[in-house]
């Protein structure tokens, strides 16, 4: 990312103690770099502490300032406790989470086996309330303030095809911060979330449009004509993190050039001609891509 495009102070972020779930890589990682410039302590945390190091590495290389990964599946939420347990006893209370780890692949939903929808849901779903419950509880019993930032897509108001578990599990967490931005906001905890449209990642290329065609690759899908710039997605991200702008809550917010105005920013157009041969073809890609992540995972 480009960090003289941040559009906020330096030191804005000074005091701040931010989660970044899945930080170690992509949309994540990117957050992370901005919260860590603006003077927050960033924590990640993911499944491979191989990433985590080398992102920790990179960012305070580049910036200074205090970070740390810690290795957790948020699909276990005794991990997600023990690394909680971890970072309150770094320098206390968080005062922000960003609810970033997601999975997600393309598949006929005919095709997939109950594994494949509790691959995904167990950790969009499951894995974020997780995360959010524990670190709510604790916030609760602290007495602490909070912003809780989810990162979903425009899938929540028109539902998706071909991304069913995500489009469902997405749904749910947009429901959990309309939801607890009510129930919790009298604790000071405030819930928002982000629908990012296209921004380009490793993860979600491999999984999304594995053979280069298909997903909504074709910068022709919104108005604007291009892809979403990082740190068009790192301000928006600051601003509801950061200070200043507390009375923002239980919304979700869009960046997406107006693609889902113009056309749902589903996968729908891209992918309903294709047949069966196609199909074979990409979840071959997607299942190479995703044992590879797993064989890193058992090195790392
Ligand atoms: C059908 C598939 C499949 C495919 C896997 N499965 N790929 N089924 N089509 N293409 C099935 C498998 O056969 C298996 O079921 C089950 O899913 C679990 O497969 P595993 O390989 O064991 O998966 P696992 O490694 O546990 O996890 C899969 C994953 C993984 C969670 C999705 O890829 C992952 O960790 N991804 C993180 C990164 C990521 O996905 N990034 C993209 C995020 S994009 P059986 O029955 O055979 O056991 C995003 C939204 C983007 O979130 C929005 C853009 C606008």
């Amino acid at each position: 990312m480009d960090v003289s495009k941040l559009m906020f102070r330096e030191g804005l972020m000074d005091g701040e103690r931010i989660l970044v779930t899945g930080g170690g890589t992509g949309l994540g990682k990117e957050m992370s770099e901005a919260f860590l410039k603006l003077g927050a302590t960033v924590y990640i945390c993911g499944r491979r502490q191989n990433k985590l190091d080398d992102c920790v590495a990179e960012l305070t290389g580049k910036h200074g300032g205090k970070m740390a990964g810690f290795a957790c599946d948020i699909r276990d939420p005794d991990a997600i406790h023990t690394m909680v347990d971890k970072i309150w006893a770094d320098g206390g209370a968080l005062t922000g989470v960003v609810n970033n780890a997601a999975g997600n692949f393309i598949s006929r939903t005919e095709d997939l086996s109950v594994n494949a929808f509790n691959a995904i849901s167990d950790i969009v779903f499951r894995g974020t309330f997780y995360v959010t419950l524990d670190i709510g509880k604790r916030l609760i019993a602290e007495k602490k303030k909070a912003s809780f930032l989810s990162i979903l897509t425009t899938w929540v108001w028109s539902g998706s095809a071909f991304v069913v578990p995500s489009a469902m599990s997405k749904t749910a967490i947009h429901a959990m911060t309309q939801s607890l931005a009510t129930e919790w906001g009298r604790y000071g905890l405030r819930f928002n979330a982000i629908n990012p449209g296209l921004f380009p990642t490793k993860g979600m290329s491999a999984r999304l449009h594995p053979s280069g065609a298909g997903g909504n690759s074709g910068n022709n899908l919104n108005p604007m004509g291009r892809a979403g710039e990082m740190h068009e997605l790192a301000n928006l991200a600051v601003f509801l993190m950061g200070p200043g702008a507390e009375y923002v809550n239980g919304q979700t917010l869009a960046i997406d050039g107006a693609g889902y105005q113009a056309n749902g920013g589903t996968f729908y157009p891209m992918l309903e001609g294709l047949g069966d041969a196609e199909w074979e073809q990409m979840r071959a890609m997607i299942k190479g891509t995703n044992a590879k992540d797993k064989a890193d995972r058992a090195t790392g």
